[in-house]
């Protein structure tokens, strides 16, 4: 199966220079992997690599296995009162100006990213200031600004699908699979008018007991939509004993209590059949459907059951994220780890971007990291960053 680094030629015969920014990036990562600086009082900010804006607590769907707005979602009942809370376009624009000349990858989400009221100005900044823009939706508002899309040449879109039309209907909420096409076919039919090759269209699927059978059903219907990249993650799952041992770690090591983590205990990993879903996977990375298909983690195959019914035991360790990445989050506190906000480095509207990541919490932060058996925390075993980036444990 196709790792990572396989998107690059993709993706540079549609646009080299984004894949020499994706490049650069990656090579970031690949210090922060090789050379993790023990050295805690350098700069760490020079080595940014992906940045995150989770610009809105808000979303539209309600996705049962998502971590913030799915069954055990700690978002669920995000009331108005904290949607008031979203930074102001103008302070966006600041982080992106501090950002903008290390040229870290930037990848925009949330909540759903579409349902913030500046998303247009502040990607068009964006990709002005020449940074790779990766902006994550569910794609159900996409079509109504497909012009304005293509017109502000948006690097990519990852657009949220799990299956075809009912299966992923039956998770994310009746209709949204029909809205997602029409949105590709929009964007697809500017891309024509306005003779462009941006956005480059993506999709991203999430593994669960619901959906597995019907993955190659959703890779077969892709073809039609001219998609640059479909990302089949594995998906973040944990367990009660997971939650304890995490909730135990960081209050006694970081001082703080955990909010995200549960968001992922969900049951959606449960009765998956390893053998099946591998077969299933093989065969689609046996086909050509135009464009490349890459799965997150790249496991071994007869590992595939131990991803979903051994949760405890480790596939990818020593997360790197510290030492290259960091997310902002929509009232403007930054976090290293993007789907749990819990422990706060620093917060936007009062400090720098660079004084936060090289700040004292960030480097407590990666010390606690460090002093951990395999480099991880005990709650980080399926994290997404972590499958994504962490170092592949012999074997898995
Ligand atoms: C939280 S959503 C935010 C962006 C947008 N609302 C969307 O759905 O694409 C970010 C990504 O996380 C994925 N996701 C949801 N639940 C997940 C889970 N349990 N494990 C891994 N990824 C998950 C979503 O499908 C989506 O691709
Ligand atoms: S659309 Fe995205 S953020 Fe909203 S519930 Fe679904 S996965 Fe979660």
């Amino acid at each position: 199966m196709k790792g990572n680094l396989s998107v690059v030629p993709f993706i540079f015969g549609k646009a080299p220079s984004l894949s020499m920014k994706l490049c650069r990036s990656f090579w970031k990562m690949g210090i922060a992997r090789h050379f993790p600086k023990r050295d805690y009082n350098c700069n760490h900010f020079n080595n940014l690599a992906l940045a995150y804006f989770k610009l809105t607590p808000a979303c539209n769907l309600r996705c049962v296995m998502c971590g913030q707005f799915g069954d055990k979602g700690n978002m669920k009942h995000c009331v108005a009162e904290e949607t008031k809370k979203v930074l102001p376009l103008e302070v966006w624009k600041r982080v992106v100006d501090e950002i903008a000349p290390k040229k870290p990858t930037t990848y925009v989400w949330g909540g759903e990213p579409f349902l913030y009221p500046d998303l247009f100005p502040l990607v068009r900044y964006m990709v002005q200031k020449g940074l790779y823009v990766a902006v994550n939706t569910n794609g159900t508002l996409m079509e109504r600004h497909a012009e304005e899309i293509v017109r502000d040449k948006w690097s990519t879109i990852f657009v949220s699908l799990d299956a075809f039309r009912d299966v992923n209907d039956s998770t994310r909420g009746q209709g949204s699979y029909d809205k997602v096409i029409a949105g590709f076919k929009a964007i697809n039919e500017e891309k024509r008018k306005q003779k462009s090759k941006l956005p480059i269209l993506g999709i991203v699927t999430v593994v669960t007991n619901r959906n597995y059978l019907d993955l190659a059903n959703l890779a077969e219907a892709s073809k039609e939509y001219d998609i640059g990249l479909h990302m089949i993650n594995m998906g973040t799952y944990t367990n009660d004993n997971i939650v304890a041992e995490q909730r135990r770690f960081m209050r006694e090591k970081l001082d703080t209590d955990i909010d995200c983590l549960e968001g992922y205990n969900t049951g959606y990993n449960l009765g998956i059949d390893g053998q099946k879903l591998h077969d299933i996977l093989q065969d689609i990375h046996n086909k050509d459907y135009g464009h490349p298909i890459i799965t997150v983690p790249v496991l071994n195959p007869e590992k595939t059951h131990t991803y979903y019914s051994e949760l405890e035991t480790p596939v990818r360790n020593h997360c790197i994220v510290p030492w290259c990445q960091a997310n902002v989050n929509y009232n403007g506190d930054v976090h290293f780890c993007a789907d749990y906000p819990d422990y706060i480095l620093g917060n936007v509207t009062q400090q720098s971007f660079k004084e936060i990541v090289n700040g004292d919490r960030a480097n407590k932060f990666r010390k606690a990291i460090h002093a951990c058996k395999g480099g991880m925390f005990p709650g980080c075993l399926r994290c997404y960053q972590n499958m994504l980036f962490g170092n592949k444990i012999k074997g898995y």
